[in-house]
């Protein structure tokens, strides 16, 4: 894969949860303009990613075109316009004969479609896994991997098979992250069947994350999937998934209308703190320490021997924490937090308070499906 990109985890928006194939050229554009306008650029959203349904056809060369009606001024322009932003363009292609959405899949023309890609000027692509029957996803994502490598510009390559092919298992130099499960859609703790395709709340992909933080680390990430912050949880549920999503050390890549948000919703995108615990350069995914009483809690070693600690409220009630502090050791890390010999700060995440600090137990409420997210720092 291309070296040196996503050191942390990638941030941008994505249009598929909100918008699944209606995209266009002036959809995009106007996400494009929100993300500078709304200050999410500054905040470190950097990748505005097409997703599925932008393709035409091949021409007879083999050469792919998005639609013309959708994108009338062409791709390189949109890249261009995208990139006078400040910001980058992400694409969306599929390992197989077509993509989920029936469009124009790669197989067979990848070393043709990087080529493309990197002539308009793409930075990330999505790769998707539909309609590829006969093929192994590690060799169909190498395929990709080695054709974006000749086509000599650096792109993100975002493995989309859906964890039953185990990506994190040889992810780490084919791509700069891997999902790790079906869809997410906007319900905090559900599980949707299509039949032969599920769909799952973001409890239920938070549990399938056990396991798997040791494949993550600077340039190659575990992928929950994107967000659903803004596409119609309540805020305490969107703050509960964001805060996770950043424990987790997750691509944080939004998919809702960031046009029409609420202050609220973009309050929650756009939290420096929660960010900088995903963004934190050691890019180690946190753990669940212990779940006690419908409250899981979670630890993630930070730079400086720094920690962030979550708990995260999953019953309907609101629950009240007396909470002593004590060692925790990670042991994949080697990393030890330990309040018996150090003392630290703690502040709140979410609300602005004063900090605390570790030589005195931690008492708060936690309400229903909320969290409480802590940044603890050793004090001198
Ligand atoms: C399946 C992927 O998992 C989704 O994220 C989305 O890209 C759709 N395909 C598009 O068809």
């Amino acid at each position: 894969k291309y070296p040196g990109l996503a050191a942390t985890p990638p941030m941008g928006w994505n249009s598929w949860n909100k918008f699944a194939c209606n995209v266009s050229e002036a959809l995009i554009k106007q996400m494009a303009d929100a993300m500078v306008t709304t200050g999410m650029r500054d905040a470190g959203y950097t990748y505005i990613n097409i997703d599925d349904c932008w393709h035409g056809d091949r021409d007879s060369l083999g050469f792919i075109h998005p639609d013309t009606k959708r994108f009338p001024s062409g791709m390189k322009a949109l890249a261009d316009y995208i990139h006078s932003k400040g910001l980058k363009l992400g694409i969306y292609s599929d390992a197989g004969s077509q993509t989920c959405g029936g469009r124009p899949g790669s197989r067979g023309y990848e070393f043709q479609d990087a080529l493309t890609y990197a002539s308009w000027g793409v930075d990330y692509l999505k790769y998707d896994w539909c309609n590829t029957e006969g093929l192994k996803a590690e060799g169909a994502y190498k395929t990709i991997t080695a054709a974006l490598r000749k086509a000599g510009r650096p792109i993100v390559l975002s493995i989309c098979e859906w964890g039953n092919d185990t990506p994190w298992a040889w992810g780490q130099n084919v791509g700069h992250l891997w999902r790790t499960t079906g869809d997410i859609y906007n319900c905090f703790d559900c599980i949707e069947d299509h039949g032969t395709w599920k769909s799952f709340g973001v409890m239920a992909i938070l549990d399938k994350q056990e396991g798997l933080r040791k494949y993550a680390g600077p340039g190659h990430w575990n992928d929950p999937d994107m967000l659903e912050v803004g596409n119609g949880m309540p805020a305490n549920e969107d703050r509960a998934h964001f805060s996770m999503w950043c424990m987790l050390a997750a691509p944080l890549i939004s998919g809702n209308d960031l046009k029409n948000m609420t202050p609220q919703t973009l309050a929650i995108l756009t939290n420096k703190q929660a960010l900088a615990i995903n963004q934190d350069t050691l890019g180690i995914q946190g753990f669940k320490h212990t779940a006690k009483d419908s409250v899981d809690t979670w630890y993630k070693p930070l730079a400086d021997g720094a920690w962030a600690v979550c708990f995260l409220n999953r019953s309907s009630k609101p629950v009240a924490l007396n909470h002593n502090w004590t060692i925790v050791t990670d042991t994949l890390s080697h990393r030890d937090f330990n309040p018996t010999q150090e003392k630290y700060s703690v502040q709140n995440v979410w609300e602005n308070k004063k900090a605390t600090t570790t030589n005195t137990p931690l008492q708060a409420v936690v309400p229903a499906h909320d969290v409480l997210m802590l940044r603890l720092v050793k004090m001198k």
